[in-house]
């Protein structure tokens, strides 16, 4: 098989790695992708990832057998639908199924009218009513913008000042794109409790588990600092086991995916359902139309059996036969540029990004370039570097131990990923 992969970053080059192990794929092209993926036999194509007639066409001059997209941005655009409509298979939901991501309001109606547990919540266009809801409800409060807002569109207002500077910056200076351009958002209960990602392949009504990770979302340790898009992560979650996995498959997943197959728009492609294990149970404080990154980068590596025979199975409408392995864990830590939120730096030198090949040492580029043989920081999070031990306290060791040896000026890491897990 030939395969497209859709992305630049980390997550596609853990996606088209993955793919490219299998026996039964030949080739593996990923639109842009990155530098760093050619060491791994990827062929990267100077496509656009918003451009569905330029992707259709590679696909079909260069007899692509299907296409797997990474991230939510092509999804908002219709790629997936360009893809379907030429006849191409995709395995990435439709524009109106991705809708459970880039519009929290959607996500919400569909969580209410088919019972799927997540916080209380109430949807505004006008700021006055907003503000109001605000005073009456009063802080800690989460405020989320309904639309693509790149990771910055959820505020968790620890007071009502800072709810209300949040509801003008969404709706009065609406900040953000959704598909009708009408600025809107959603006002929700803050929760507390342990986050997890949970990831499913689906299609239409059926579901299959595909990994359980944490994520890191603040920059610094301790969860201080700003949100990022995520600086590490692992796989999978010993604080929750095969019994929450099952539960979250039976009460989120699956009426959620029935919901959207009785709303007419099904669902096909990676669901990520973003869960917190509050004192009431587990709640969902959001929904991707994709894998997670950096979660992917963990999760593939928990696959004993073969990823892309799982899709194609999937696809053919087979049951995949999903193995996973049994023993270990696998985590895995971002370097960013300093800066990263806010303004990353760029144009330093990162080296040759190169592990130890007699390790279980992994590495994703993502924020790269290259220049001759080095590999140049453009971009906030800027790679990944893995390890598989047999637990947390181990695999942290081995990641901690390659970035201690392998320092690069301009940058910075978390040095306590994996801590919830530690104990
Ligand atoms: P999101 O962009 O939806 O992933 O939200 C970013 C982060 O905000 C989440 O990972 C949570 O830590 C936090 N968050 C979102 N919704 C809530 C909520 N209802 N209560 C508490 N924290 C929340
Ligand atoms: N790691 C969080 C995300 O991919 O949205």
């Amino acid at each position: 098989m030939k395969l497209l992969v859709i992305g630049s970053g980390g997550r596609e080059h853990a996606i088209a790695k993955t793919l490219k192990q299998s026996p039964s794929v030949s080739a593996v092209y990923c639109a842009k992708g990155n530098p760093r993926m050619k060491q791994d036999g990827i062929i990267t194509v100077n496509l656009s990832e918003t451009d569905g007639k330029a992707i259709v066409e590679f696909a079909q001059a260069n007899q692509i057998d299907w296409v797997f997209v990474g991230p939510e941005i092509p999804l908002f655009y219709g790629v997936s639908d360009a893809l379907e409509q030429a006849g191409i298979p995709v395995f990435s939901p439709s524009q109106a199924a991705a809708k459970l991501e880039y519009s929290k309001d959607f996500a919400k109606q569909i969580m209410q009218k088919y019972g799927v547990p997540t916080a209380k919540s109430a949807t505004f266009t006008d700021f006055e009513q907003a503000k109001a809801y605000v005073l009456e409800q009063g802080a800690p409060i989460v405020i989320k913008a309904d639309g693509l807002a790149a990771g910055k569109g959820v505020v968790v207002a620890m007071s009502e000042a800072e709810a209300i500077s949040a509801l003008e910056m969404m709706l009065v200076d609406e900040l953000y794109v959704n598909q009708d351009d009408q600025a809107r958002v959603v006002i929700e209960e803050f929760l507390e409790g342990e986050e997890f990602s949970l990831f499913s392949f689906v299609n239409g009504d059926k579901a299959w588990f595909a990994g359980i990770s944490q994520d890191h979302k603040r920059a610094y340790d301790g969860d201080q600092g700003p949100n990022t898009g995520g600086m590490g992560a692992y796989s999978p979650v010993p604080q929750f086991g095969q019994d929450v996995i099952d539960e979250a498959m039976k009460i989120v997943v699956q009426p959620t995916i029935e919901g959207l197959v009785k709303e007419g728009t099904p669902y096909k492609g990676v669901l990520y359902a973003g869960l917190m294990m509050t004192k009431d149970g587990i709640k969902v404080i959001e929904f991707n139309a994709r894998f997670g990154d950096p979660e992917t980068q963990v999760v593939l590596q928990r696959f004993e059996s073969d990823f892309a025979q799982h899709i194609s199975d999937i696809l053919n409408g087979k049951e995949p036969q999903i193995k996973w392995k049994t023993h270990g864990i696998t985590l895995g830590v971002v370097v960013a540029a300093e800066g990263y939120p806010a303004k990353a730096e760029s144009g330093f030198d990162l080296g040759e990004l190169s592990v130890p090949a007699d390790s279980s040492l992994q590495l994703f580029g993502a924020g790269i370039t290259k220049q001759g043989d080095k590999f140049i920081a453009n971009g906030g999070r800027l790679f990944l570097v893995s390890a598989t031990a047999d637990n947390v306290k181990q695999a942290q060791q081995q990641v901690y131990a390659y970035l201690t040896d392998n320092p690069i000026p301009h940058t910075f890491y978390r040095k306590d990923i994996g801590f919830r897990a530690e104990k």
